[in-house]
């Protein structure tokens, strides 16, 4: 039955068949023993609550069934065959050990229960147990796992619990473990936290016990395989046709702009809607910790930076990379996102010839992201008059777009605001649209509209003189 997968017989007849655990009670395995223990007193507070939670306790019935089968499994098969195996034959394959372990256990499982059983162990087996089902689910876009019993999804903006645990720590951590090992990665006790790009491009961040301290904490931000685009963010109420076409002229005529936003708010999709506005014939540079960026130009070179292996060494971090970058003929640079030393190199650029480059920043506004600069600016070490300080971010940065994640899971475009200069020591700023909320309905819903301040545009000679003459009307509260 195990023909292919099925590992070659060992060379000494030791008398541990592996297909019949039940007749080989001699050396259980640590883990087995600990369940047992453990399930006792689980399986009587069961009793004594409830009859009504049946579906729980098949759950956690199956759940170790398919810990034990699992191991089972582990045993038997021939790992390294297992990586040319077509999926077809592997899952055949699998329900026909499962099927021979449950026969000599005497278990008899439903049809359902038996396909969710082996869909589990397959996922297992391949892929990243528990979390493997989340991951296919396209309509969630983050997976937050607070300790094995608690993992919470993100659906259309809203944050949910959702019904998939991990068996235990351990469970939790062996997965963890998969990941961080498939990218030459370490996370243990000295190591604890880690960050991670999952096979399918996700970004994956976990940190373990006993910094998370009711175990293992892990982040996963999937990866959208088509990323929203301008007209998909306009669909969705993001920002107005106005707004998109004051952005396409900013960013064709090469202003320095600034994605402001929250943790989650949308910054890395909208500085990649943006990057939409490039002129295909130009070389971009982008530059992120994970690269998620999904540039649609032809001229493209990603850099990721990296951080120092397990002896601390190794590390290339995003000034390194965006030192190298001004070296390597870029027309614009994009940096993911600007939160250390870096902001010097990039502020440099932008003043010196790489206009047109982007980055984004973690603020609550284009004010709060100006301050953010200045401090990122001080922490670098850089010994400057604040005077100097703004003046340099002044003549650098043109625009800040604020991007926000609104108390009803909405994204939106909640403010664009215009660098024009100095006045003294403070830097002037206008801000051209904004997001208006007007209150709240019965369920929570905000209701708001996007308006035009009544500013002109600073800019709009140079988006005339570079043939992006918007009518004035843009700028028109009362058209908007
Ligand atoms: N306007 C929008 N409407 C609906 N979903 C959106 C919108 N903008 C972004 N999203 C979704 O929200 C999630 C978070 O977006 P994104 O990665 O751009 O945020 P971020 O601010 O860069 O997050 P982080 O701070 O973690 O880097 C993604 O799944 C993205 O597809
Ligand atoms: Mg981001």
């Amino acid at each position: 039955m195990f023909s292919r997968y099925k590992k070659e017989p060992a060379a000494q007849p030791v008398a541990t068949p592996p297909k019949s655990p039940a007749a080989s009670p001699a050396a259980p395995a640590p883990e087995a023993a600990s369940t047992a223990v453990a399930r006792k007193p689980v399986q009587k507070k069961a009793a004594e609550v409830a009859s009504n939670d049946r579906d729980r306790k098949r759950k956690e019935r199956l759940g170790e069934i398919k810990i034990e089968l699992h191991r089972e499994l582990l045993e038997n098969l021939n790992l390294a065959a297992l990586e040319n195996a077509a999926e077809a034959e592997l899952r055949s394959e699998i329900s026909a050990i499962a099927g021979e372990v449950l026969e000599s256990k005497n278990i008899v499982l439903n049809r359902d229960d038996r396909a969710q059983l082996n869909k589990e162990l397959y996922d297992e087996v391949t892929g990243l147990g528990p979390l493997e089902t989340l991951l296919q689910d396209e309509s969630v876009s983050d997976i937050l796992v607070n300790g094995p019993q608690q993992i919470f999804v993100e659906r259309f903006g809203k944050l949910e619990i959702s019904d998939v645990t991990f068996k235990d720590e351990k469970h939790l951590m062996r997965i963890i473990d998969k990941i961080v090992s498939a990218v030459g990665r370490r996370v243990d006790e000295s190591n604890p936290y880690v960050d991670a790009r999952l096979a399918d491009g996700s970004r994956f961040n976990a940190m373990v016990p006993p910094i998370a301290v009711d175990g293992s904490l892990v982040s996963i931000r999937k990866f959208k395989k088509d990323k929203l685009g301008i007209d998909d963010l306009v669909n969705f109420g993001a920002f107005t046709e106005e707004m998109a076409a004051y952005l396409q002229a900013a960013v064709s005529t090469r202003l320095n702009v600034i994605v402001s936003g929250g943790t989650g708010s949308g910054k890395t999709t909208t500085l990649n809607a943006l990057s939409s506005f490039i002129d295909d014939a130009e070389r971009i540079l982008t530059i992120e910790d994970t690269a998620e960026l999904q540039l649609q130009q032809t001229h493209v070179g990603r850099m990721e930076s990296r951080p120092p292996n397990v002896e601390g060494k190794g590390e290339v971090s995003p000034r390194d990379c965006l030192k190298n970058a001004l070296r390597m003929r870029p027309d614009r640079i994009i940096v993911g996102e600007t939160r250390g030393a870096e902001v010097i190199d990039m502020l440099q650029a932008m003043n010196t010839g790489h206009d047109g480059s982007m980055t984004t920043i973690h603020a609550n506004s284009a004010r709060d992201g100006i301050s953010r600069l200045e401090n990122m600016i001080a922490m670098a070490g850089i010994e400057m008059p604040i005077k100097a300080v703004r003046s340099q971010i002044s003549s650098a940065v043109n625009l800040i777009v604020q991007a926000s994640r609104l108390q009803d899971g909405s994204r939106r475009m909640t403010s664009i605001t215009e660098i024009t200069g100095m006045e003294g020591d403070v830097i002037s700023m206008q801000e051209i649209f904004r997001f208006q909320r007007v209150g709240l309905t019965p369920d929570n819903k905000i209701i708001g509209h996007f308006t035009a301040t009544g500013v002109r545009s600073h800019f709009s000679e140079r988006f005339r003189l570079w043939g992006f003459d918007l009518p004035p009307s843009i700028y028109d509260p009362t058209t908007m």
